[in-house]
Parts: structure tokens; sequence; C-alpha cells
């Protein structure tokens, strides 16, 4: 038996009898030998017991030497649900809003660490890795105290002073940082956003933060992060993107910055997103600069106001993309990593950005969805 098909054996055999424990009817998965994509998903529509603790996404993923992660709220895991389904099907955590500047350094001299804190020791107690987002973002994520006018030398302190800080901090514990976030904006001439950075301190801004944050700790991974700039696409606002975010990450190769990756943040909607196969020569083409590439924040909208269809039929969709995408992306050279933009419909930055939807792996209850399923059977190899 090769390697994917012990996996699968193992993964599947596993849920099957802690299934059956549970005193579920199986049909398909009774045999390990036959389950295909679809089953595990019609088979999840009767199954909403709890994923076994013997096969999980991290324990799948682990197995291929990928990460499986996710945005978190620290001061959601007083909630024993939330805690105990995170740390069962994740292996890594990014900090969904606290290592953000207005979050963590909201005064000149105010830091505030314990939320971030409390999320590294999390991951700690849980052999999970950490990504710190992030370190540079656009002027709205900005606090006002770093924007009031002053000198370009004073501004460079400023700017200095937060990363050495907070990714010296965080040395040694976190393992990836998105060192700048969504600095490109294709309307601009020079394809760059235009931000209190961008103006004080010019385009080797970029450069320079990637710099400082390899001075800090010479061995976290350094990534550059962005939107829609996922796929080479017969989109011309998403080919756009993605041309100009692989130019600039380019440039920084060329031009000797530690970068080591970029993350593609993949918030999809169901009914317009890119294809796969675009996605996967994206992936290829930045990986060929020798940078890792991981998917960063991805969640898809499935709302009935875009979509036709029942709610199954919608969830299924779901499923769908969720699957090829990842399935896809997880067979690339120096793809290392997916992380979903939180993991349950019940906390979701979508509801409050663009309205009621259910974008994620679990349900509001904490019961896994089709997509969680299509992401399995995706890091499967399936
Ligand atoms: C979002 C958070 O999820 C929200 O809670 C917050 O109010 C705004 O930021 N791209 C990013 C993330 O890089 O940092 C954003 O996170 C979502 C879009």
């Amino acid at each position: 038996m090769d390697r994917r098909s012990f996996l699968k054996y193992t993964a599947v055999g596993a849920a099957v009898a802690s299934s059956a424990l549970a005193g579920y009817e199986f049909d398909r998965w009774q045999n390990p030998l036959v389950p295909s994509v679809t089953s595990a998903v019609t088979k999840t529509r009767t199954l909403t017991e709890t994923p076994s603790c013997l096969v999980s996404l991290r324990s799948v993923a682990e197995t291929g030497g990928l990460l499986v992660g996710a945005a978190v709220t620290p001061q959601y895991l007083e909630d024993t649900r939330y805690a105990t389904t995170l740390a069962r099907e994740f292996n890594f955590v990014t900090t969904e809003n606290e290592m953000k500047w207005w979050k963590v350094h909201p005064d000149p001299d105010r830091w505030n660490f314990a939320p971030a804190d409390t999320l590294v020791k999390f991951a700690s107690d849980h052999q999970m890795k950490v990504k710190g987002h992030t370190l540079i973002w656009k002027d709205e994520r900005t606090p006002e105290w770093v924007k009031v006018e002053r000198s370009p030398e004073e501004f460079r302190e400023i700017f200095q002073e937060h990363i050495k800080t907070l990714v010296g901090r965080y040395k040694g514990k976190v393992y990836a940082w998105d060192v700048v976030n969504e600095a490109v904006d294709t309307k601009e001439v020079n394809g760059l956003r235009r931000n209190v950075f961008l103006e004080k301190l010019g385009e080797g801004y970029i450069a320079e933060a990637f710099r400082l944050a390899h001075e800090a700790d010479p061995d976290a991974i350094l990534l550059y992060n962005d939107y829609d700039a996922e796929s080479v696409d017969s989109s011309a606002y998403r080919r756009a993107r993605s041309d100009k975010v692989y130019r600039l990450v380019k440039k920084l190769v060329d031009d000797g910055a530690p970068i080591h990756g970029v993350g593609l943040q993949m918030h999809l909607d169901a009914w317009d997103h890119p294809r796969p196969t675009d996605i996967a020569a994206n992936v290829r083409r930045l990986a060929r600069l020798g940078l890792k590439v991981n998917i960063s924040e991805m969640d898809i909208r499935i709302t009935e106001k875009e979509l036709v269809g029942t709610l199954t039929e919608r969830l299924e969709m779901q499923r769908r993309i969720y699957h090829d995408i990842i399935a896809t992306c997880v067979k690339e050279q120096g793809f290392m990593a997916v992380t979903f933009w939180g993991f349950t419909d019940a906390h979701s930055w979508i509801d409050e950005e663009f309205g009621a939807d259910d974008p994620l792996l679990f349900d509001q209850g904490y019961n896994p969805k089709p997509a969680y399923w299509g992401v399995m059977d995706a890091l499967l190899g399936e």
C-alpha cells in the first residue's frame, strides 16, 4: 500500500471506528476502500457528530507536512467548544486582530500584548504554530498617533521601533509573520496603495519592514499578504492584482530582501471565484521565485441573496470550491499552509462586513459542514 492509500485507509478507518462507537449508521464509509469525494459529503448530511479525535484536519495535514490554520480571536477561547475544536483540528493559528498596530500598540507608550499572549500560550500548549498578522497595513487600521504630521526621520524611528518591539517580543514563538498586508492598489500609477508609510518612507518601506523583522527574529518566516491576487485569471481585475503582487515580491527577492513567502487571502464568493488551475499557475510562478506560498484567509460566501438553490445545494457548492482549490494547491511545490479566516460560522468577519452568511467549515453549533469534509478530502489527496 503506498503512503497516500495508507493515510486514507487509516484516517477513514479511524473515523468509521469512532463513529461506530458513537452509534451512527454507516453506509459507504463502512468500507474504507470505497469512499470518494462525494461519499464524505453525503455522509455528513447524516453525520452531525463531532469528528473523531483520532482523525482531524491537523492529523491529516501533519502526515503530509502541511499546516492547516485558522484565524482566532483569543476571547472566544473561553468557550470550551471553540477551544476544543480549534485544538483538535488545527496546527496553526493566526491572530485575527490582536497583533494589528491599532490593537497592539494603540498609543505611543502603550502596548496591549495580553490578548496576543493568550493566543501564543494556547498555541504552545497545543503544539500549534503561530502566524503574526500583521506588522504593516493600511491607514484605516493604523492608529491616529502614527499618522500625525512629523518629519520622515521621526516617522522612521516609530516605524522601526514598532516592528522591532513586536517581532522581538515574540521571537521564537511566532513561526511566521505577515510583514506587509495589502500594499497593492492597481488603480494607482505605481500600483501601490497610498498610505502613511508610502508617503513618509517611499516605496522602500516594504523592503525595510522585511529587513527590520528579519533583524528582530532571523528564524521567522516572513510573508507578504494580499487579497484578490490569487490567480492568473481571465478577470482583468484579478489578473492585474496578481501580476502586481508577483512583480512586487519578485523585486523584493531580486533586491535581496528577506522575504520567504506570499499569502493569498482567498476570501471568495461562490458565485464568482478564480479557477483552481489559474490559482495553481500563480502558486507555481511564485514558487519559482523560491518563495513559499500559503492560502492565508480562506472563506467562501454562499448567501442566498446571490445564489439560487436550497441551503443544502449551496453548502455542496461551497464544499466543492473548498475542495477543488485546496486539492489543487496542496499538489504544488512550495505550498506550505492553508488558513481559514475563522472556523465556525458562529464567528466570522463576513457577517459584519457583508451580511449574514455561512462561510466556514463548522456551523454555528460547531458541527462539521460539507465544507469540512471537502477540505479533509483535499488534504487526503482525494
Ligand atoms: C478583519 C477582521 O476579521 C475583522 O474582525 C476586523 O474588524 C477587520 O479585519 N483582510 C485581512 C484581515 O488581511 O486582517 C481582515 O480581518 C480581513 C481582510
